[in-house]
């Protein structure tokens, strides 16, 4: 097993940039039971046997599922393992994404993340805008952050984060509360984030892509693949090593239920890109 050793601040911590994102261990479509219970909890105790200490989750995924997963695997929890979970959404009951944005709804989400993960503060809550599913849109999210706020006062939250959100409504946040961490869709084919990485960078702020291979429909690509062959990595590596390179403030979650592609997805680290390989994949999404 190869070990993490590039790390970034998260909140008041430092955790390593290969992280695992807890996703993919519900029910197909994220929604209900984890079909194979076994496989998932060995995922799980791999990961943090293998050096993970940052871990994305949230309690719609199932709903509570994949936290109670968490717990049942991992609790009582290594004392630098960094949970992150997301709230804003809840699921109606064919699976479909709602919004779930009153302060009710919010105190109730970090309520039972507390009770399904076994914590008694989280480290990260990431409010996850939702506004448009599909991408991040203007918003004012000041209610919002209004009640995340008074429950990191009542010390139920360590830190606040943001996912799915613009440049815009990052700036206003920062007004309010320090932002630790944002969450948006990035990887090597969907780069719109380009700038703002930067500038979180700039910041010291940790940017942390959704479906860093790519989610539901995993990159494709030529390039991509005759660039793996070459390096002896598998195109998924290649793909989580540009992440690395891209910047330092970027962490990984790569979502997977299987032991295999976890390794796989690990030891992408000691895949170091070249210049000449960064520019060429820097070229798959032109
Ligand atoms: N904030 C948000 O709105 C939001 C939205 C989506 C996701 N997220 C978070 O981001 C995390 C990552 O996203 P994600 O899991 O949806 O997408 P992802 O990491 O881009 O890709 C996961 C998919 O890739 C496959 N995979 C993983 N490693 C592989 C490998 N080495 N070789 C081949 N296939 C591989 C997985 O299948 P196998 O199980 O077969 O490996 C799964 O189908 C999630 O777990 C979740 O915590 C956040």
């Amino acid at each position: 097993m190869s070990k993490p050793t590039m790390r970034y601040r998260l909140g008041d911590r430092e955790v390593n940039r290969l992280g695992y994102g807890a996703m993919q261990l519900a029910g197909p479509g994220v929604f209900g039971p984890v079909k194979d219970e076994a496989r998932a909890i060995q995922v799980l105790r791999d990961a943090i046997a293998s050096g993970v200490n940052h871990i994305d989750t949230s309690d719609f995924y199932g709903p509570h599922e994949t936290n109670r997963l968490i717990k049942k695997a991992l609790h009582p929890y290594p004392d630098d393992l960094c949970i992150v979970t997301k709230v804003g959404a809840r699921r109606d009951e064919k699976g479909g994404w709602l919004p779930a944005f009153s302060p009710e709804e919010l105190t109730q989400a970090v309520e039972d993340n507390l009770h399904n993960l076994g914590l008694d503060v989280i480290p990260v809550v990431n409010l996850r805008s939702m506004f448009n599913v599909h991408h991040p849109q203007e918003g004012s999210l000041e209610r919002e952050l209004e009640t995340l706020i008074k429950l990191k006062d009542r010390g139920l939250i360590q830190h606040i984060g943001l996912s799915h959100v613009t440049a815009k409504q990052i700036a206003d946040a920062q007004k309010m509360t320090p932002i630790v961490c944002v969450q948006n869709m990035y990887n090597l084919a969907n780069r719109q984030d380009d700038a703002l990485i930067d500038e979180l960078a700039a910041q010291g702020i940790a940017y942390v892509p959704f479906f860093p291979l790519g989610g539901f429909s995993p990159l494709q690509s030529e390039q991509l693949n005759d660039i793996a062959t070459e390096l002896q990595a598998t195109p998924m590596q290649v793909a989580l090593a540009w992440l690395l390179k891209r910047s330092p403030n970027i962490l990984l979650i790569p979502g997977t239920s299987s032991p295999q592609h976890l390794q796989e997805n690990l030891a992408s680290e000691q895949l170091i890109l070249s210049d000449e390989v960064m520019e060429r994949l820097n070229q798959v999404s032109a």
